[in-house]
């Protein structure tokens, strides 16, 4: 995502409205593009969040769309381990012990930038993520897999999950011999078409 180079964080508010009562708001979604590095410590767009929204409001969720981890993912140990987990737990913080949810799905510097060994760092980030055991955070889709992963968040909201970075990564992913739920272009294609 060239354009995050220059505004390394962008973030889009997206709130849905009840079709029968146009001023009641059913759900609002908050979508944060390239969270993946601090800034001095800091991460300005979580501190604004944590500032300015009430995240003990089940119709508010939070849904990180990638290079959650800059620049190249999560490794196993090691300097670059260590930052690459304090990011991954600012963006976390911004819901701890909260009621709404947030979701993680791989970028491209996710899978190491598309680097040989991207999809075990795929692999560790999920891993991490959910391994926190939080109820209301998930790191989506699973595996390295590329979806989709149909989400129910409300009866007039469905959030569909899918790794575009799976299409185009270059190194090992997962495939045929793989648990995806759907394992080639196809597979993918058709059931996003019988979700839709
Ligand atoms: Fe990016």
């Amino acid at each position: 995502m060239h354009l995050l180079r220059k505004f390394p964080m962008l973030m889009l508010i997206l709130s849905l409205y009840g079709s029968a009562q146009q001023s009641r708001i059913t759900q609002r979604i908050f979508l944060v593009g390239d969270a993946g590095e601090m800034q001095n410590g800091k991460h300005p767009v979580c501190d604004w969040l944590k500032q300015h929204i009430d995240w003990n409001d089940s119709s508010n969720v939070l849904i990180y769309l990638g290079d959650n981890i800059y620049p190249e993912g999560m490794p196993d140990a090691g300097k670059k381990y260590d930052a690459a987990k304090a990011a991954i737990d600012y963006q976390l913080s911004v819901v701890k012990d909260k009621i709404s949810k947030a979701f993680f799905v791989p970028g491209n510097h996710d899978w190491k930038q598309g680097k040989s060994g991207g999809w075990e760092q795929i692999k560790n980030e999920e891993y991490y993520i959910n391994s926190q055991g939080w109820p209301n955070v998930q790191a989506l889709p699973m595996n390295g897999c590329p979806g989709p992963v149909p989400y129910l968040l409300n009866n007039q909201v469905l959030l569909i999950f899918m790794d575009s970075q799976w299409w185009l990564q270059k190194g090992e992913k997962p495939g045929l011999e793989s648990d995806c739920d759907y394992k080639t272009e196809d597979e993918v294609i058709t059931a996003l078409k019988d979700i839709l």
